[in-house]
């Protein structure tokens, strides 16, 4: 296939270009900063790069906790390796971002750009299917995703790919979602490459169901808000100590949080200043939230 032929493949898949983590419009959101969330993020790269039959990761945390902050991370670390095969951030209300009609589609656009052989047989795949778009989830991850990704050929050293999915709870339809966990879980069929899936979102019951369903042979989850106390105290030391650090600081997403964070603090609202809300965004329970933000 040509390369015009290909293009023209690839633009029958409907793509949502804002959902990757490095698109545009995120470009104020910030990564992890230095010293932060140190072990988990090793426990992280340690599943990723390791052997682990479990395909998926689960983070989940309730609100506030940094997931995105961490699937972000996550995703700059991979795709520095040229390792991350897609991201997804899912967002309520963000149009196409906030449903999973898209979600395929998208992943293959971003996956075909990592490789020609890659690009190769997801364009076939859409030669093959020209209304993928406009099937089911079901089969547009059996035609667009894992069929290409299984006869990939060309990967001797075996490493792995990481796709990064932030935010399920956020992806409106709860069917979807538990259709969504449960194709992606079969990656693990994979022979050829080892396709790691890390994904956020907060502990809500439809995703727990999901989870449960695949198993805890398919898929390992880390509960960010029962994160030890000391690890939480380790990480606000390095949010309040320097000056220097907290000039780095992105605020935007800061407001997001305020309220819910109010009413679980009971801490007055003229002294929650946007520092005691990056405090209160790592802390675990209402407990340590009260002692991280009265130290600031
Ligand atoms: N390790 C960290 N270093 C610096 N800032 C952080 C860190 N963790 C969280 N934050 C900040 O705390 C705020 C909340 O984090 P984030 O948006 O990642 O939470 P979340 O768990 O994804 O919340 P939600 O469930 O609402 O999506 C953000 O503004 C983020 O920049
Ligand atoms: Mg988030």
């Amino acid at each position: 296939m040509s390369f015009a032929e290909q293009e023209r493949c690839l633009s029958k898949l409907s793509n949502i270009p804002q959902v990757a983590f490095n698109s545009f419009n995120k470009r104020h959101d910030s990564i992890c900063l230095p010293e932060t969330r140190v072990e988990l993020l090793q426990e992280i790269a340690t599943w990723a790069d390791g052997l682990d039959e479990r395909c998926i990761f689960w983070l989940n945390g309730l609100a506030g906790t940094g997931k995105s902050t961490i699937a972000r991370t996550i995703a700059r670390k991979y795709y520095e390796q040229r390792r991350l095969g897609a991201s997804f951030f899912f967002s309520r209300g963000g149009g196409d971002a906030g449903h999973a009609g898209k979600f395929f589609t998208s992943i293959a656009v971003q996956l075909a750009s990592k490789s020609p052989s890659l690009k190769q047989r997801i364009c076939e795949a859409v030669a093959d299917h020209s209304d993928i778009s406009s099937q089911s989830l079901c089969d547009q991850w059996h035609h667009l995703v894992l069929g290409p990704l299984s006869q990939l050929n060309d990967n001797p050293s075996q490493s792995s790919l990481v796709l990064v999915v932030d935010a399920l709870d956020e992806c409106e339809n709860e069917l979807d979602i538990r259709t969504v966990v449960q194709l992606l879980a079969e990656a693990q069929s994979l022979r050829n490459l080892r396709l790691r899936v890390f994904m956020t979102s907060r502990p809500e019951i439809p995703i727990r169901h999901g989870f449960y369903q695949i198993g805890e042979t398919g898929h390992r989850d880390f509960v960010l808000h029962n994160i030890s106390s000391t690890v939480v105290d380790h990480d606000s030391s390095f949010l309040a100590r320097p000056r220097r650090c907290m000039n780095d600081f992105r605020f935007e997403g800061a407001s997001k949080h305020t309220t819910s964070l109010h009413a679980a603090t009971s801490i007055p609202s003229s002294r929650t200043s946007v520092a005691m809300i990056r405090f209160l965004c790592l802390a675990r329970n209402s407990v340590s939230v009260s002692r991280c933000a009265f130290r600031v």
